[in-house]
């Protein structure tokens, strides 16, 4: 399958986990990984599985990194019925708005069309599990569940 791993940051936590989650399925398929701030709207594929990583920060905001790319969503309004995607979202649950730059990504992709693929998942710095734990696993399930649907065109 083709996959591209999308992550916003803002300290480096979800740029070490999208490559983490690239070495651990790269043994089977083809995987980039790509930094939201690199990536343009119009550039969605549906032929390949978005795999978008984000943590949270400010008052509930999408990092910095994520910036741009909810800015351009929002001004180009693209159509992305077809283009299917995954979420896993890094945040503090000392925070009152625990995992909102995650829940606003899938709102700006469920919007413009995309398919949410399972369920978003969330790590909490302040819980006991390590992100990759609840990463890895997450990623291998949404390349299946993509798997069924992207087809052999992927
Ligand atoms: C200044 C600051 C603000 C933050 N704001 C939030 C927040 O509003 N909600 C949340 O769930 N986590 C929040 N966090 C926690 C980060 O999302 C968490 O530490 C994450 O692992 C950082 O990942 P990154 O290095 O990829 O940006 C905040 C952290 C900092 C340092």
């Amino acid at each position: 399958m083709n996959i591209v791993i999308l992550y916003g940051t803002e300290t480096g936590n979800a740029e070490m986990l999208a490559e983490d989650i690239q070495a651990d399925l790269q043994a089977d398929h083809a995987v980039e990984v790509a930094n939201l701030s690199d990536f343009d709207p119009g550039d969605f594929d549906p032929a390949r599985l978005y795999l978008i990583v984000s943590s949270t920060y400010g008052d509930g905001e999408l990092p910095a990194s994520a910036q741009p790319f909810g800015a351009a969503m929002r001004a180009q309004a693209p159509d992305l019925s077809g283009v299917s995607f995954g979420l896993f979202g890094l945040g503090d649950s000392e925070y009152e708005t625990f995992n909102q730059g995650s829940r606003h990504l899938q709102e700006l992709m469920e919007g413009a069309g995309a398919t949410l693929l399972g369920e978003r998942v969330v790590h909490d710095a302040s819980g006991s599990d390590l992100a990759e734990d609840l990463a890895l696993p997450w990623a291998r399930e949404i390349v299946a569940l993509a798997g069924t649907r992207l087809g052999a065109a992927a």
